[in-house]
């Protein structure tokens, strides 16, 4: 999910010097906006590249060819400080709410991307939870 929809869909940096990027001139001070939304998408990246397939991240599969391929967290010196403890907590949260409950949408919604500080679905979403029925028994 982090992948096509990293909350921190734009990472502002403050170029050091004055450089040319892609043709394009950058002053020194100015700020360039990187986006993990943007090269998470690209299809010389990634094949399939709207596919959501958690299996491109198995442990087996060879590493990623290019480092800034896939930047959720930000990259370089300066990067977010949850990063280790969310990838564990989210695993833990998601594996236990998804075994005790079923989720689904109370009315269909608009979930196309909205570009606010954060990513967040176009509309507001509200669910339905429903615990899951578990056997009887010994
Ligand atoms: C889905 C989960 C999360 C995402 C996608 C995310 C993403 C990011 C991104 C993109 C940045 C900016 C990094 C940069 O400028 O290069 C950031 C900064 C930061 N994040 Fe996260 N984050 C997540 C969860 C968390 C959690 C769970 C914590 C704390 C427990 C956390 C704490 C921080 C802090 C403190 C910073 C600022 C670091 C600094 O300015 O030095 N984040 N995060």
């Amino acid at each position: 999910m982090l992948r096509l929809y990293p909350a921190g869909w734009m990472i502002p940096r403050t170029a050091v010097g004055d450089d040319v990027l892609g043709g394009v001139r950058i002053k020194a001070g100015g700020t360039v906006l990187v986006s993990p939304y943007v090269t998470q998408r690209m299809s010389t990246f990634w094949t399939d590249p709207t596919l959501f397939d958690p299996e491109r991240f198995a442990p087996e599969l060879p590493r990623r060819r290019y480092r800034y391929s896939y930047f959720p967290f930000g990259g370089g010196p300066h990067q977010c400080l949850g990063q280790y403890l969310f990838l564990l907590e989210a695993q833990l949260i998601v594996s236990t709410v998804l075994s005790r409950y079923r989720f689904r949408l109370r009315e269909p919604v608009d979930l196309t991307p909205r570009l606010g500080a954060s990513l967040q679905p176009k509309q507001r979403a509200e669910l339905i939870i429903t615990p899951v029925e578990r056997p009887v028994g010994p």
